[in-house]
Protein backbone atom coordinates (compact mmCIF):
# COMPACT_ATOMS: atom_id res chain seq x y z
CA UNK A 1 0.00 0.00 0.00
CA UNK A 2 1.65 3.22 -1.00
CA UNK A 3 0.93 6.43 0.96
CA UNK A 4 -0.03 9.93 -0.38
CA UNK A 5 -1.81 10.91 2.85
CA UNK A 6 0.98 12.77 5.35
CA UNK A 7 1.88 10.75 8.09
CA UNK A 8 -0.58 12.56 11.20
CA UNK A 9 -3.22 12.33 8.55
CA UNK A 10 -2.98 8.19 7.96
CA UNK A 11 -2.48 7.42 11.19
CA UNK A 12 -5.71 9.37 12.17
CA UNK A 13 -7.53 7.42 9.71
CA UNK A 14 -6.07 3.83 11.43
CA UNK A 15 -6.89 4.80 14.62
CA UNK A 16 -10.53 5.86 13.87
CA UNK A 17 -10.79 2.29 12.28
CA UNK A 18 -10.19 1.07 15.75
CA UNK A 19 -12.24 0.22 18.68
CA UNK A 20 -11.30 -0.72 22.32
CA UNK A 21 -13.19 -3.21 24.16
CA UNK A 22 -13.85 -2.31 28.22
CA UNK A 23 -16.31 -3.18 30.41
CA UNK A 24 -16.72 -2.69 34.25
CA UNK A 25 -17.41 -5.82 35.01
CA UNK A 26 -15.05 -6.94 32.70
CA UNK A 27 -17.47 -8.18 29.59
CA UNK A 28 -15.65 -7.24 26.44
CA UNK A 29 -17.90 -4.50 24.63
CA UNK A 30 -16.39 -2.10 21.66
CA UNK A 31 -15.70 1.47 22.51
CA UNK A 32 -16.75 4.18 20.00
CA UNK A 33 -14.12 5.51 17.90
CA UNK A 34 -14.19 9.80 18.96
CA UNK A 35 -13.64 12.12 16.14
CA UNK A 36 -9.53 13.31 16.81
CA UNK A 37 -8.87 16.72 17.33
CA UNK A 38 -6.58 18.54 14.55
CA UNK A 39 -3.25 17.57 14.60
CA UNK A 40 0.11 19.56 14.61
CA UNK A 41 1.95 17.59 11.94
CA UNK A 42 5.45 17.14 13.24
CA UNK A 43 7.49 18.48 17.22
CA UNK A 44 10.13 20.51 15.31
CA UNK A 45 12.37 19.33 17.61
CA UNK A 46 14.28 15.65 19.09
CA UNK A 47 14.08 13.56 21.87
CA UNK A 48 16.78 10.41 22.49
CA UNK A 49 16.88 8.09 25.53
CA UNK A 50 19.72 5.80 25.64
CA UNK A 51 21.60 3.69 28.37
CA UNK A 52 24.52 6.40 27.92
CA UNK A 53 25.13 9.77 27.28
CA UNK A 54 27.86 9.50 24.86
CA UNK A 55 25.75 7.43 22.70
CA UNK A 56 22.95 9.79 23.37
CA UNK A 57 25.13 13.22 22.69
CA UNK A 58 26.20 11.02 19.20
CA UNK A 59 22.68 10.67 17.95
CA UNK A 60 22.09 14.68 18.14
CA UNK A 61 25.55 15.48 16.94
CA UNK A 62 24.36 13.53 13.54
CA UNK A 63 20.75 15.22 13.83
CA UNK A 64 22.59 18.61 14.05
CA UNK A 65 24.43 17.26 10.09
CA UNK A 66 20.83 16.99 9.08
CA UNK A 67 20.81 13.58 9.94
CA UNK A 68 17.07 12.29 10.78
CA UNK A 69 16.15 9.46 13.66
CA UNK A 70 17.24 6.70 11.13
CA UNK A 71 20.92 8.27 10.88
CA UNK A 72 20.75 9.42 14.93
CA UNK A 73 19.88 5.83 15.63
CA UNK A 74 23.14 4.43 13.42
CA UNK A 75 25.06 6.89 15.88
CA UNK A 76 23.49 5.90 18.81
CA UNK A 77 24.08 2.03 18.36
CA UNK A 78 27.70 2.10 17.06
CA UNK A 79 28.21 4.32 20.07
CA UNK A 80 26.97 2.00 22.73
CA UNK A 81 29.12 -0.45 20.96
CA UNK A 82 31.94 1.11 22.07
CA UNK A 83 30.67 2.35 25.29
CA UNK A 84 28.55 -0.37 26.24
CA UNK A 85 29.99 -3.45 25.31
CA UNK A 86 28.78 -5.47 27.77
CA UNK A 87 25.40 -5.04 26.88
CA UNK A 88 25.16 -4.56 22.84
CA UNK A 89 27.63 -4.24 19.86
CA UNK A 90 29.31 -4.49 16.67
CA UNK A 91 29.38 -8.77 17.08
CA UNK A 92 25.70 -9.10 18.25
CA UNK A 93 22.20 -8.25 17.05
CA UNK A 94 19.53 -6.19 16.77
CA UNK A 95 15.64 -5.73 16.29
CA UNK A 96 14.23 -2.30 15.27
CA UNK A 97 11.13 -0.69 15.09
CA UNK A 98 10.42 2.26 12.96
CA UNK A 99 7.86 4.92 12.10
CA UNK A 100 8.74 7.13 8.84
CA UNK A 101 6.65 10.41 9.06
CA UNK A 102 6.69 11.10 5.49
CA UNK A 103 4.88 7.68 3.99
CA UNK A 104 3.32 6.97 7.54
CA UNK A 105 4.49 3.57 7.23
CA UNK A 106 5.53 1.60 9.80
CA UNK A 107 8.92 -1.10 9.29
CA UNK A 108 10.58 -3.64 11.56
CA UNK A 109 14.55 -4.19 10.81
CA UNK A 110 15.41 -8.06 12.12
CA UNK A 111 19.39 -7.71 12.50
CA UNK A 112 19.09 -10.93 14.60
CA UNK A 113 22.26 -13.21 14.83
CA UNK A 114 22.05 -16.57 12.88
CA UNK A 115 23.13 -20.02 13.66
CA UNK A 116 26.52 -21.07 11.28
CA UNK A 117 25.19 -23.67 8.95
CA UNK A 118 27.49 -26.32 10.73
CA UNK A 119 26.08 -25.70 13.85
CA UNK A 120 26.11 -29.31 15.85
CA UNK A 121 23.40 -29.52 18.72
CA UNK A 122 25.75 -32.07 20.31
CA UNK A 123 28.25 -29.46 20.87
CA UNK A 124 26.48 -27.90 23.56
CA UNK A 125 25.64 -31.43 25.68
CA UNK A 126 27.65 -32.70 27.99
CA UNK A 127 29.06 -36.53 27.86
CA UNK A 128 26.14 -37.31 29.74
CA UNK A 129 23.52 -35.56 27.79
CA UNK A 130 22.97 -32.69 29.86
CA UNK A 131 23.48 -28.72 28.97
CA UNK A 132 26.53 -27.92 28.53
CA UNK A 133 25.99 -24.01 29.72
CA UNK A 134 29.89 -23.28 28.85
CA UNK A 135 29.67 -23.64 25.66
CA UNK A 136 26.06 -22.45 25.41
CA UNK A 137 27.36 -19.37 27.28
CA UNK A 138 31.04 -18.22 26.79
CA UNK A 139 33.66 -18.51 23.94
CA UNK A 140 33.18 -18.97 19.89
CA UNK A 141 30.48 -22.03 19.91
CA UNK A 142 27.62 -19.12 21.68
CA UNK A 143 28.30 -17.17 19.18
CA UNK A 144 25.78 -16.47 16.20
CA UNK A 145 26.44 -14.82 13.06
CA UNK A 146 26.08 -10.97 14.16
CA UNK A 147 23.56 -8.85 12.37
CA UNK A 148 24.65 -5.34 14.00
CA UNK A 149 26.48 -3.89 11.20
CA UNK A 150 24.19 -5.50 8.23
CA UNK A 151 20.99 -3.94 10.39
CA UNK A 152 22.77 -0.71 10.77
CA UNK A 153 23.63 -0.72 7.02
CA UNK A 154 20.20 -1.37 6.24
CA UNK A 155 18.97 1.52 8.34
CA UNK A 156 20.91 3.76 7.53
CA UNK A 157 20.94 3.45 3.20
CA UNK A 158 17.36 2.61 3.14
CA UNK A 159 15.97 4.93 5.82
CA UNK A 160 18.64 7.56 6.77
CA UNK A 161 19.70 10.77 5.12
CA UNK A 162 23.39 10.99 5.55
CA UNK A 163 26.38 8.62 4.43
CA UNK A 164 27.78 5.91 6.99
CA UNK A 165 31.05 7.43 7.29
CA UNK A 166 29.08 10.68 9.08
CA UNK A 167 26.99 8.91 10.84
CA UNK A 168 29.67 5.92 12.10
CA UNK A 169 31.83 8.91 12.52
CA UNK A 170 31.35 9.28 17.02
CA UNK A 171 31.39 6.13 17.28
CA UNK A 172 34.71 5.66 15.19
CA UNK A 173 35.95 8.69 17.25
CA UNK A 174 34.91 7.72 20.54
CA UNK A 175 36.75 4.14 19.86
CA UNK A 176 40.02 5.88 18.56
CA UNK A 177 40.70 8.69 21.08
CA UNK A 178 38.74 6.82 24.35
CA UNK A 179 36.97 7.60 26.71
CA UNK A 180 36.16 6.89 30.55
CA UNK A 181 34.54 3.62 31.52
CA UNK A 182 31.21 3.74 33.41
CA UNK A 183 31.42 1.68 36.82
CA UNK A 184 28.56 -1.02 35.04
CA UNK A 185 31.12 -1.72 32.50
CA UNK A 186 34.00 -1.79 35.10
CA UNK A 187 31.97 -4.00 37.11
CA UNK A 188 31.03 -6.14 34.02
CA UNK A 189 35.19 -6.59 33.18
CA UNK A 190 35.96 -7.32 37.09
CA UNK A 191 32.97 -10.04 36.60
CA UNK A 192 33.68 -11.84 33.83
CA UNK A 193 37.48 -11.15 34.06
CA UNK A 194 38.02 -15.56 35.07
CA UNK A 195 36.07 -15.75 31.57
CA UNK A 196 37.89 -12.72 29.01
CA UNK A 197 41.26 -13.89 30.50
CA UNK A 198 40.48 -17.42 28.45
CA UNK A 199 40.74 -15.69 25.15
CA UNK A 200 44.45 -13.59 24.58
CA UNK A 201 42.33 -10.94 22.27
CA UNK A 202 40.06 -10.81 25.21
CA UNK A 203 42.93 -9.56 27.50
CA UNK A 204 44.39 -7.18 25.38
CA UNK A 205 40.91 -5.57 24.82
CA UNK A 206 39.39 -5.44 28.39
CA UNK A 207 42.27 -6.48 30.78
CA UNK A 208 45.05 -4.38 29.41
CA UNK A 209 48.45 -5.41 31.59
CA UNK A 210 46.67 -8.44 32.87
CA UNK A 211 43.84 -5.95 34.54
CA UNK A 212 40.59 -4.42 34.59
CA UNK A 213 40.40 -0.79 33.37
CA UNK A 214 40.83 1.58 36.40
CA UNK A 215 37.56 4.14 36.98
CA UNK A 216 38.90 7.55 35.37
CA UNK A 217 41.25 5.78 33.07
CA UNK A 218 41.04 6.65 29.11
CA UNK A 219 40.25 3.50 27.04
CA UNK A 220 41.10 3.34 23.57
CA UNK A 221 39.76 0.30 20.94
CA UNK A 222 41.70 1.22 17.86
CA UNK A 223 41.00 -2.21 16.30
CA UNK A 224 36.93 -1.64 17.13
CA UNK A 225 37.77 1.85 14.95
CA UNK A 226 38.87 0.57 11.84
CA UNK A 227 36.18 -2.29 12.00
CA UNK A 228 33.75 0.23 11.51
CA UNK A 229 35.96 2.36 9.21
CA UNK A 230 35.52 -0.30 7.02
CA UNK A 231 31.85 -0.32 7.07
CA UNK A 232 31.98 3.02 6.71
CA UNK A 233 33.74 2.49 3.09
CA UNK A 234 32.32 -0.70 1.96
CA UNK A 235 29.39 -0.74 3.46
CA UNK A 236 28.19 -4.59 4.48
CA UNK A 237 31.23 -6.04 2.58
CA UNK A 238 33.45 -3.94 5.51
CA UNK A 239 32.59 -6.79 8.03
CA UNK A 240 30.77 -9.68 5.71
CA UNK A 241 33.83 -10.06 3.67
CA UNK A 242 37.19 -9.14 3.06
CA UNK A 243 39.36 -8.65 5.62
CA UNK A 244 37.58 -8.65 8.29
CA UNK A 245 35.40 -11.49 7.61
CA UNK A 246 39.22 -13.80 6.97
CA UNK A 247 40.01 -12.53 10.81
CA UNK A 248 36.62 -13.21 12.42
CA UNK A 249 36.65 -16.96 10.82
CA UNK A 250 40.03 -17.18 11.80
CA UNK A 251 40.03 -16.29 15.11
CA UNK A 252 36.48 -18.15 15.73
CA UNK A 253 37.97 -21.75 13.57
CA UNK A 254 41.21 -21.39 15.93
CA UNK A 255 39.47 -21.63 19.56
CA UNK A 256 36.86 -24.33 18.40
CA UNK A 257 34.25 -22.72 16.67
CA UNK A 258 32.90 -23.63 13.13
CA UNK A 259 32.12 -20.56 11.18
CA UNK A 260 32.76 -20.05 7.54
CA UNK A 261 33.39 -17.03 5.35
CA UNK A 262 30.20 -18.20 3.36
CA UNK A 263 28.25 -18.21 6.63
CA UNK A 264 29.33 -14.70 7.01
CA UNK A 265 28.72 -13.92 3.26
CA UNK A 266 25.00 -15.08 3.17
CA UNK A 267 24.21 -13.22 6.27
CA UNK A 268 21.07 -10.53 5.27
CA UNK A 269 19.35 -8.00 7.98
CA UNK A 270 15.50 -8.43 7.00
CA UNK A 271 12.58 -6.26 6.75
CA UNK A 272 9.21 -7.89 8.18
CA UNK A 273 5.69 -5.96 9.50
CA UNK A 274 5.74 -5.22 12.64
CA UNK A 275 2.66 -6.67 14.40
CA UNK A 276 0.05 -4.13 15.31
CA UNK A 277 -3.00 -3.63 17.26
CA UNK A 278 -5.26 -1.27 18.75
CA UNK A 279 -5.75 -1.25 22.20
CA UNK A 280 -7.77 1.85 24.25
CA UNK A 281 -7.45 3.90 21.22
CA UNK A 282 -4.05 3.45 20.49
CA UNK A 283 -2.08 1.48 17.78
CA UNK A 284 0.55 -0.56 19.22
CA UNK A 285 3.54 -1.55 16.99
CA UNK A 286 5.71 -4.11 17.96
CA UNK A 287 8.29 -6.63 17.04
CA UNK A 288 7.01 -10.05 15.27
CA UNK A 289 8.81 -13.30 15.73
CA UNK A 290 12.10 -13.91 15.59
CA UNK A 291 10.99 -12.08 18.36
CA UNK A 292 8.34 -13.67 20.86
CA UNK A 293 7.69 -10.02 22.60
CA UNK A 294 5.39 -8.68 20.21
CA UNK A 295 3.19 -11.97 19.77
CA UNK A 296 3.22 -12.17 23.75
CA UNK A 297 2.29 -8.39 23.93
CA UNK A 298 -0.19 -8.68 21.59
CA UNK A 299 -1.67 -11.67 23.05
CA UNK A 300 -1.85 -9.86 27.27
CA UNK A 301 -3.35 -6.51 25.44
CA UNK A 302 -5.96 -8.48 24.05
CA UNK A 303 -6.69 -10.57 27.15
CA UNK A 304 -6.52 -7.43 29.16
CA UNK A 305 -8.97 -5.26 26.45
CA UNK A 306 -11.91 -7.48 28.40
CA UNK A 307 -11.37 -6.04 32.35
CA UNK A 308 -11.32 -2.50 33.26
CA UNK A 309 -8.28 -2.45 34.67
CA UNK A 310 -8.45 0.96 36.00
CA UNK A 311 -11.65 0.70 38.06
CA UNK A 312 -9.87 -2.34 39.65
CA UNK A 313 -7.96 -2.36 43.32
CA UNK A 314 -4.56 -2.93 42.68
CA UNK A 315 -4.24 -6.67 44.00
CA UNK A 316 -7.33 -7.50 41.02
CA UNK A 317 -5.28 -5.04 38.52
CA UNK A 318 -2.00 -6.96 39.20
CA UNK A 319 -4.12 -10.86 39.40
CA UNK A 320 -5.76 -10.18 35.85
CA UNK A 321 -2.10 -8.63 34.32
CA UNK A 322 -0.14 -11.71 35.75
CA UNK A 323 -2.52 -14.17 34.43
CA UNK A 324 -2.73 -13.12 31.04
CA UNK A 325 1.55 -13.09 31.17
CA UNK A 326 1.34 -16.67 32.74
CA UNK A 327 -0.65 -17.49 29.38
CA UNK A 328 1.24 -15.55 27.17
CA UNK A 329 4.34 -17.21 28.02
CA UNK A 330 3.38 -20.08 28.17
CA UNK A 331 2.47 -19.94 24.06
CA UNK A 332 5.86 -18.41 24.01
CA UNK A 333 7.62 -21.70 24.88
CA UNK A 334 5.48 -24.24 23.27
CA UNK A 335 4.64 -22.13 19.44
CA UNK A 336 7.48 -19.62 18.47
CA UNK A 337 11.12 -19.44 16.28
CA UNK A 338 12.19 -18.54 13.22
CA UNK A 339 9.55 -17.83 10.99
CA UNK A 340 12.07 -18.59 8.02
CA UNK A 341 12.00 -21.98 9.44
CA UNK A 342 8.74 -22.75 10.89
CA UNK A 343 5.23 -22.28 10.82
CA UNK A 344 3.47 -20.58 13.47
CA UNK A 345 -0.35 -20.74 14.48
CA UNK A 346 0.22 -16.55 14.51
CA UNK A 347 -3.48 -15.97 13.03
CA UNK A 348 -4.54 -18.11 16.23
CA UNK A 349 -2.31 -16.13 19.31
CA UNK A 350 -3.24 -12.84 17.72
CA UNK A 351 -6.80 -13.75 17.58
CA UNK A 352 -9.34 -11.63 19.77
CA UNK A 353 -11.22 -14.99 19.83
CA UNK A 354 -8.60 -17.01 21.44
CA UNK A 355 -7.50 -14.39 23.81
CA UNK A 356 -11.68 -14.43 24.81
CA UNK A 357 -10.94 -18.38 25.43
CA UNK A 358 -7.66 -17.48 27.36
CA UNK A 359 -9.79 -14.82 29.35
CA UNK A 360 -12.36 -17.70 30.24
CA UNK A 361 -9.67 -19.61 31.87
CA UNK A 362 -9.09 -16.74 34.53
CA UNK A 363 -10.62 -17.08 38.00
CA UNK A 364 -11.76 -13.85 39.42
CA UNK A 365 -9.97 -14.10 43.04
CA UNK A 366 -7.66 -16.84 42.29
CA UNK A 367 -4.09 -17.72 40.58
CA UNK A 368 -4.50 -20.68 38.02
CA UNK A 369 -0.95 -22.64 38.98
CA UNK A 370 1.09 -22.99 35.69
CA UNK A 371 0.71 -26.97 36.45
CA UNK A 372 -2.90 -26.64 35.52
CA UNK A 373 -2.18 -24.95 32.13
CA UNK A 374 -1.22 -27.90 29.69
CA UNK A 375 6.00 -27.33 31.32
CA UNK A 376 11.24 -25.06 34.20
CA UNK A 377 13.50 -22.73 36.44
CA UNK A 378 15.88 -19.95 37.31
CA UNK A 379 16.13 -16.46 35.82
CA UNK A 380 18.55 -13.65 36.17
CA UNK A 381 17.48 -10.12 34.33
CA UNK A 382 20.50 -9.23 34.45
CA UNK A 383 22.60 -6.03 32.59
CA UNK A 384 22.94 -6.93 29.60
CA UNK A 385 21.13 -5.69 26.12
CA UNK A 386 20.12 -2.11 25.65
CA UNK A 387 17.42 -0.02 24.51
CA UNK A 388 16.95 3.46 22.74
CA UNK A 389 14.24 5.46 21.86
CA UNK A 390 14.54 8.15 19.10
CA UNK A 391 11.97 10.59 17.88
CA UNK A 392 12.98 13.20 15.60
CA UNK A 393 12.01 16.76 14.41
CA UNK A 394 9.58 15.65 11.40
CA UNK A 395 7.76 12.73 13.47
CA UNK A 396 9.86 10.12 12.34
CA UNK A 397 10.16 7.34 15.60
CA UNK A 398 12.61 4.17 15.93
CA UNK A 399 13.03 2.34 18.96
CA UNK A 400 15.85 -0.04 18.84
CA UNK A 401 16.57 -3.05 21.38
CA UNK A 402 20.12 -4.48 20.79
CA UNK A 403 21.82 -7.07 22.24
CA UNK A 404 25.04 -9.64 22.54
CA UNK A 405 22.79 -11.70 25.12
CA UNK A 406 24.31 -11.91 28.55
CA UNK A 407 26.71 -9.57 30.20
CA UNK A 408 29.61 -9.02 27.39
CA UNK A 409 28.26 -11.76 25.34
CA UNK A 410 30.73 -15.06 24.44
CA UNK A 411 33.68 -12.94 26.24
CA UNK A 412 35.46 -13.60 23.22
CA UNK A 413 37.38 -10.91 21.18
CA UNK A 414 38.91 -11.67 17.52
CA UNK A 415 41.76 -11.35 17.15
CA UNK A 416 42.43 -7.76 15.28
CA UNK A 417 38.70 -6.55 14.74
CA UNK A 418 37.91 -5.45 18.14
CA UNK A 419 34.83 -7.46 18.12
CA UNK A 420 33.29 -8.69 21.04
CA UNK A 421 31.19 -11.83 19.94
CA UNK A 422 27.72 -12.57 21.44
CA UNK A 423 26.87 -15.70 23.23
CA UNK A 424 23.57 -15.55 21.28
CA UNK A 425 23.42 -19.14 20.34
CA UNK A 426 21.66 -19.87 24.13
CA UNK A 427 18.55 -18.24 22.92
CA UNK A 428 17.89 -21.28 21.00
CA UNK A 429 16.16 -24.06 22.51
CA UNK A 430 19.51 -25.68 22.78
CA UNK A 431 17.96 -29.17 24.75
CA UNK A 432 14.64 -29.12 24.42
CA UNK A 433 12.22 -27.83 27.86
CA UNK A 434 15.78 -27.46 29.46
CA UNK A 435 15.65 -23.40 30.82
CA UNK A 436 18.33 -21.05 29.29
CA UNK A 437 19.95 -18.48 31.02
CA UNK A 438 16.85 -16.53 31.13
CA UNK A 439 14.56 -19.44 32.39
CA UNK A 440 12.94 -19.62 29.70
CA UNK A 441 12.05 -23.15 27.51
CA UNK A 442 11.58 -23.86 24.08
CA UNK A 443 9.98 -26.76 21.83
CA UNK A 444 11.53 -27.84 18.67
CA UNK A 445 10.12 -24.76 17.03
CA UNK A 446 13.47 -22.92 18.39
CA UNK A 447 15.66 -25.61 17.97
CA UNK A 448 19.23 -24.69 16.40
CA UNK A 449 19.77 -25.09 12.58
CA UNK A 450 22.26 -23.35 10.94
CA UNK A 451 21.34 -20.21 9.44
CA UNK A 452 18.18 -19.76 11.57
CA UNK A 453 17.83 -17.18 13.63
CA UNK A 454 17.20 -17.84 17.31
CA UNK A 455 14.18 -16.82 19.46
CA UNK A 456 14.32 -13.27 21.07
CA UNK A 457 12.22 -11.40 23.54
CA UNK A 458 13.47 -8.05 22.68
CA UNK A 459 10.17 -6.23 22.27
CA UNK A 460 10.73 -2.24 20.21
CA UNK A 461 7.24 -0.88 21.04
CA UNK A 462 5.51 2.13 19.28
CA UNK A 463 2.70 3.35 20.95
CA UNK A 464 0.81 5.87 19.04
CA UNK A 465 -2.22 7.53 19.91
CA UNK A 466 -4.54 10.53 18.34
CA UNK A 467 -3.14 12.51 21.32
CA UNK A 468 0.28 11.21 22.32
CA UNK A 469 2.98 8.62 21.34
CA UNK A 470 5.44 7.14 22.44
CA UNK A 471 8.88 4.95 22.06
CA UNK A 472 9.46 2.07 24.73
CA UNK A 473 11.78 -0.26 25.24
CA UNK A 474 14.02 -2.11 27.38
CA UNK A 475 16.52 -4.73 28.37
CA UNK A 476 15.99 -7.73 30.67
CA UNK A 477 16.12 -11.20 28.93
CA UNK A 478 12.66 -12.28 29.28
CA UNK A 479 11.61 -9.34 31.19
CA UNK A 480 12.12 -7.26 28.39
CA UNK A 481 8.23 -8.49 27.43
CA UNK A 482 6.43 -7.82 30.69
CA UNK A 483 8.46 -4.21 31.26
CA UNK A 484 7.06 -3.04 27.51
CA UNK A 485 3.95 -3.65 28.18
CA UNK A 486 3.62 -2.23 32.04
CA UNK A 487 5.03 0.63 29.97
CA UNK A 488 2.35 0.48 27.62
CA UNK A 489 -0.40 0.44 30.23
CA UNK A 490 1.29 3.03 32.28
CA UNK A 491 1.65 5.28 28.98
CA UNK A 492 -1.98 4.53 28.15
CA UNK A 493 -2.95 5.54 32.08
CA UNK A 494 -1.19 9.20 30.89
CA UNK A 495 2.11 8.50 32.90
CA UNK A 496 5.00 10.80 31.41
CA UNK A 497 8.05 9.53 30.38
CA UNK A 498 10.23 10.00 33.71
CA UNK A 499 7.33 8.53 35.46
CA UNK A 500 7.23 5.02 33.33
CA UNK A 501 10.83 4.41 33.34
CA UNK A 502 10.57 4.88 36.85
CA UNK A 503 7.40 2.24 37.80
CA UNK A 504 8.32 -0.35 39.84
CA UNK A 505 7.86 -3.77 38.15
CA UNK A 506 6.87 -7.41 38.82
CA UNK A 507 7.14 -9.85 36.13
CA UNK A 508 5.39 -13.61 35.88
CA UNK A 509 7.24 -16.22 32.73
CA UNK A 510 4.80 -19.05 33.44
CA UNK A 511 7.66 -21.08 34.65
CA UNK A 512 8.98 -20.71 37.27
CA UNK A 513 5.53 -20.05 38.76
CA UNK A 514 6.38 -17.19 41.08
CA UNK A 515 6.03 -13.77 40.16
CA UNK A 516 8.78 -11.52 40.48
CA UNK A 517 8.78 -8.14 42.63
CA UNK A 518 10.38 -5.42 42.89
CA UNK A 519 11.05 -3.64 46.49
CA UNK A 520 7.89 -1.59 46.58
CA UNK A 521 5.64 -2.43 43.56
CA UNK A 522 3.03 -3.49 46.10
CA UNK A 523 2.13 -2.03 49.44
CA UNK A 524 1.61 -4.67 52.18
CA UNK A 525 -2.06 -4.94 51.74
CA UNK A 526 -2.03 -5.45 48.14
CA UNK A 527 0.68 -8.19 48.29
CA UNK A 528 -1.39 -10.39 51.36
CA UNK A 529 -4.46 -9.73 48.97
CA UNK A 530 -2.29 -11.34 46.11
CA UNK A 531 -1.05 -14.25 48.34
CA UNK A 532 -4.23 -15.06 49.45
CA UNK A 533 -5.26 -15.48 45.73
CA UNK A 534 -2.53 -18.22 45.42
CA UNK A 535 0.55 -16.17 44.13
CA UNK A 536 4.04 -16.81 45.39
CA UNK A 537 5.49 -13.34 45.63
CA UNK A 538 9.45 -13.20 44.51
CA UNK A 539 11.56 -10.33 45.51
CA UNK A 540 13.80 -9.35 43.09
CA UNK A 541 16.41 -6.95 42.73
CA UNK A 542 15.56 -4.16 40.38
CA UNK A 543 15.72 -4.73 36.65
CA UNK A 544 15.42 -3.47 33.00
CA UNK A 545 17.08 -0.90 31.67
CA UNK A 546 13.99 1.26 30.20
CA UNK A 547 14.73 4.18 27.67
CA UNK A 548 11.29 6.33 26.61
CA UNK A 549 10.31 9.16 24.29
CA UNK A 550 7.45 10.58 24.35
CA UNK A 551 4.96 12.99 22.05
CA UNK A 552 2.33 14.98 23.05
CA UNK A 553 0.39 16.00 19.96
CA UNK A 554 -1.14 18.68 21.40
CA UNK A 555 1.72 20.80 22.40
CA UNK A 556 3.77 18.97 20.52
CA UNK A 557 6.45 18.76 23.28
CA UNK A 558 9.10 15.65 23.91
CA UNK A 559 10.02 14.09 27.10
CA UNK A 560 13.15 11.75 26.97
CA UNK A 561 13.93 9.43 29.70
CA UNK A 562 15.96 7.00 31.08
CA UNK A 563 15.99 4.45 33.73
CA UNK A 564 16.71 6.09 36.89
CA UNK A 565 17.95 2.57 37.87
CA UNK A 566 21.09 2.87 36.07
CA UNK A 567 22.96 6.27 36.15
CA UNK A 568 24.89 6.19 33.00
CA UNK A 569 21.45 6.52 31.15
CA UNK A 570 20.26 9.88 29.27
CA UNK A 571 17.19 11.32 28.38
CA UNK A 572 17.54 15.09 26.03
CA UNK A 573 15.22 17.09 23.73
CA UNK A 574 16.74 19.70 22.35
N1 LIG B 1 19.40 -12.19 24.06
C1 LIG B 1 18.20 -11.80 24.69
C2 LIG B 1 17.05 -11.72 23.73
O1 LIG B 1 17.26 -11.53 22.53
O2 LIG B 1 15.95 -11.88 24.13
Amino acid sequence: MKFQMHGRVLLLSLLLTSGAAFAADGAPKTAPATAPAPQAQRPGHAGIASANFLATNAGFEVLAKGGNAFDAAVAVASTLSVVEPESSGIGGGFMATLHIAKTGENVFIDARETAPMAVNPKDYLNPDGTPNRDAALKGPLSAGIPGEPAGLVLLAKKFGKLPLSVSLAPAIRTARDGFKPDPRLLHSIAEEQKNLERWPASVAKYLPGGKPPVAGEIWRDPDQARTWELIAQQGDAGFYRGETAQKLVDAVRAAGGNWTLEDLANYRAKERTPITIDYQGYKIVTAPPPSSGGVAIAEILNILRGYDLAKMDPAHRAHYIIEAMRRAFRDHNDYLGDPDFVKMPLDMLLSPYYADGLRQSILADQATPSSMLPHGPAHDPGMHTTHFSIIDKDGNMVGITSTVNYILGSTFVAKGTGVLLNDEMDDFALVPNKPNVYGLLGSKANAPVGGKRMLSSMSPSLVVGKDRSAVIGSPGGSTIITQVLEGILHFIDGQSAQQIVADKRFHHQFLPDEVFVEDGVFDAATSEQLRKMGYTLKPREPWGFMNVVTWDHRDNKLDAASDPRRPSGLGKVE
